[in-house]
């Protein structure tokens, strides 16, 4: 039986769980929040969606940690959003009291699970979960490439007016504007986008893509996305439980890797019932590993300021 606990029951958190039960991602999906009553609230509201949809799982809300006890799976979305005008940095300090409490009942509770981080600032949360629960680096897991990929996938398709579905793309590094939106690998049905679009054409996607959740929060004023988001970190624990052995960009802890250590940085991984199963080391062009150093410039910057 495959059980999968989201703690966080906010709009992520929310999102998260409607897509897993449209999935089908697991038997039993738990939604937990310190705030009374909240996730028991929306549980119900989605648990009450399975006659329409056809889920014959089980989804439910509590206050209490212990819930969360053998899950393959638990994600984290707990924390503040961003408001406009803050960068993820921003939230650093806040989000990081809130990630090590979780982390902590995870430790307690879900020792043997697979952890996935989605709050912000992402790379610097998902090193605090790291720290805490002292799980195996395999098994702590920080969502943003899948997320940033999708939008790059997306502003790709749309510049040429064809089916997201045909566009591949992979976006390295940090969760922030120093991101790395790849050129050289974007295609369409393996047609490189360079033979597709104008060069500023793609400087404007990429720029996009660099600035797309802070784009997000300019509009929605009170908070930032949480439908593709919720989607993204879907995807990464579907290949978790099902052992689909996806290929995804997530954060993971380097050690070597790209020449970079001691940090968590997007890279392209195989996902799987292991978790990270293997790192997909992908030879880089000077200026690539030049930006891709200026992420782990910023990290470890965040990183020291946590005071670990
Ligand atoms: C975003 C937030 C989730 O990129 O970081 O929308």
């Amino acid at each position: 039986m495959s059980k999968l606990s989201i703690i966080g029951a906010g709009a992520v958190g929310t999102s998260c769980a409607n897509w897993a039960m449209i999935k089908n991602l697991a038997e039993e999906i738990v939604l937990v929040d310190i705030i009374p009553d909240l996730a028991k609230g929306k549980a119900l509201d989605l648990v009450q969606s399975s006659p329409l949809f056809g889920y014959s799982g089980k989804i439910w809300g509590t206050e209490d940690f212990s819930a969360i006890k053998d899950s393959d799976v638990v994600i984290i979305t707990a924390g503040k959003p961003r408001q406009p005008g803050m960068s993820r940095e921003d939230l650093l300090h806040i989000n990081k009291e809130i990630v090590k409490s979780c982390a902590e009942k995870i430790k307690e509770f879900a020792k043997n699970s697979i952890v996935i981080v989605v709050s912000n600032p992402l790379d610097a949360m998902v090193y605090v979960a790291y720290k805490i629960t002292e799980f195996p680096k395999n098994r702590v897991i920080g969502m943003a490439g899948v997320l940033d990929s999708a939008r790059y996938r997306y502003f790709i398709a749309e510049a040429l007016g064809v089916s997201p579905k045909d566009v591949q793309a992979l976006v390295m590094g940090i969760h922030g504007d120093l991101m790395l939106p790849l050129v050289r690998f974007a295609n369409v049905s393996g047609i490189p986008i360079t033979k597709l679009l104008p060069k500023e054409k793609i400087e404007e996607i990429v720029k996009r893509t660099k600035l797309g959740g802070g784009e997000i929060v300019s509009y929605l004023k009170t908070g930032s996305a949480f439908i593709t988001p919720g989607l993204s970190v879907a995807e990464m624990a579907e290949s978790i439980i099902k052992d689909e052995k996806r290929v995804l960009t997530c954060s993971v802890y380097l050690e070597g890797e790209y020449g970079i250590n001691g940090v968590f940085l997007g890279v392209p991984v195989i996902l799987g019932k292991n978790g990270i199963e293997k790192i997909i080391e992908i030879e880089l062009l000077p200026e690539e590993k030049e930006a891709l150093k200026r992420c782990e410039n910023a990290c470890r910057e965040l990183i020291n300021l946590l005071n670990f």
